[in-house]
């Protein structure tokens, strides 16, 4: 449904349009595309039956991303690809909720992901979307979850907001063509995202954001969802806590500091892989002190502690034996341990582990793990067993 317009969308949102809908959702799969499509197009118009096809396709497709609700909302291919996950908003809504804010204003709220979680957690919404299909079909998916709130169609960079309104920005990173790496050609543009961060604001941006881009004051939280590293979070005015935090959904886990360098020493007994949201943070120093360990490099992200520690901001691995680093040598310490299935964990030094894998030749019966890295200067390459993660 990319290029739906106003009108078609509108029909598909009549009565005669919930019914093809309904229609397709039932018919899909059990009568080809073509047969369906052939049929469907004798008693509807051509652009509505392709609407209705897309939206039922969509809703199938969201549904990873936007969980149960993916069934009834209206989608369009940019606008789910740029929603934000359903646990991802759910987190945001409720920070928000416990920092005490009642009212958000969207500015820029596409077809309404942020929008519905925020209305859903309680919070009075508005949203402001400055193209007229996205801002209608954000409307209509505010209705039928039955969630209160009204969107305007109009450009964020100019709309009045009301005193006790929050906004929320979650720029558009695309333009025209393709992903844009200028915060300056985002839209709305960086300069007016951080001068709403001057007051009580929230921005959703790219987790790459480089730290020197956070305004002075402002807190950024680095968020990870399932493993994935998914955005940087920016929090203005009195809703910023400390100057960098970072949070590991699901459970929320949370780390926060200053960035401060971490201590460095030999691999212990232990190897910590942070989270890619602490790393991104430069929290690793802080997660090193917290477990009680030391980086095994100043400029590598491993932790090592002696005693065992855990942590839901890292992965953990028992390290068993160092290994040679060089290939040769690296073969036969494999060959001897009887190992077949190796997995290949690498930071900071140059190996392609899919390759190096391939060159290796293993055919023995055991699974193995290696980390190869750097420490104190050196490559090193660590046997280590994974531990469940805590
Ligand atoms: C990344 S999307 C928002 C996605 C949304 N948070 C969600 O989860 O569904 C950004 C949206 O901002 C809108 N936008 C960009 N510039 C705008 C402006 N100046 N005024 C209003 N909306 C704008 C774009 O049309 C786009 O729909």
């Amino acid at each position: 449904m990319t290029t739906v317009d106003l009108a078609t969308f509108e029909h598909l949102r009549s009565a005669a349009g919930q019914e093809l809908l309904a229609e397709i959702h039932r018919c899909a799969g059990r009568e080809s595309d073509l047969a369906l499509g052939t049929r469907l197009r004798r008693d509807h118009p051509v652009e509505l039956v392709a609407a209705a096809v897309t939206q039922n396709h969509l809703r199938g497709l969201a549904r990873t991303k936007l969980g149960d609700d993916a069934q009834h909302l209206y989608l369009t291919h940019d606008g789910l690809e740029q929603a934000t996950r359903a646990s991802v908003a759910q987190h945001r809504a409720a920070r928000l909720v416990a920092s005490g804010v009642e009212r958000v204003v969207d500015l820029g709220c596409g077809i309404g992901a942020d929008l519905v979680t925020f209305a859903r957690a309680g919070l009075a919404v508005r949203g402001v979307e400055i193209d007229p299909v996205r801002a209608a079909i954000a409307q209509a998916n505010l209705e039928v979850l039955g969630l209160p709130g009204r969107v305007d169609c109009a450009d964020a960079t100019t709309v009045p907001l009301e005193p006790d309104e929050v906004p929320f920005l979650d720029p558009a990173r695309r333009d025209g063509r393709g992903r844009v790496f200028d915060p300056e050609r985002m839209s709305p543009p960086w300069s007016h995202v951080t001068a709403r961060l001057d007051g009580r604001a929230v921005v959703k941006t790219m987790p790459g954001l480089p730290h020197e881009l956070v305004p002075e004051g402002v807190e950024a939280e680095w968020v990870s969802d399932a493993g994935d590293l998914v955005e940087a979070c920016l929090w203005g005015g009195d809703l910023a806590g400390v100057p960098r935090r970072a949070t590991a959904l699901p459970g929320a886990a949370t780390l926060t500091g200053t960035g401060e360098p971490g201590e460095v020493g030999p691999v212990g007994r232990w190897l910590h892989e942070p989270d890619d949201a602490v790393i991104r943070a430069g929290l690793v120093g802080e997660l090193a002190a917290l477990v009680g360990g030391r980086l095994v490099d100043p400029r590598i992200a491993y932790v090592t502690t002696d005693a065992s520690a855990a942590h839901p901001l890292m992965r953990s691995f028992e390290v068993l034996e160092e290994l040679p680093f060089r290939e040769k040598p690296l073969k036969a310490a494999l060959v001897a341990r009887d190992v077949g299935t190796l997995t290949i964990k690498k930071r900071g030094v140059d190996v392609v582990p899919e390759q190096l894998g391939r060159r290796l030749r293993l055919r023995g019966s055991q699974p193995a793990t290696l980390v190869m890295t750097r420490a104190a200067d050196a490559a090193v390459c660590l046997l280590v067993r994974p531990l469940p993660r805590p």
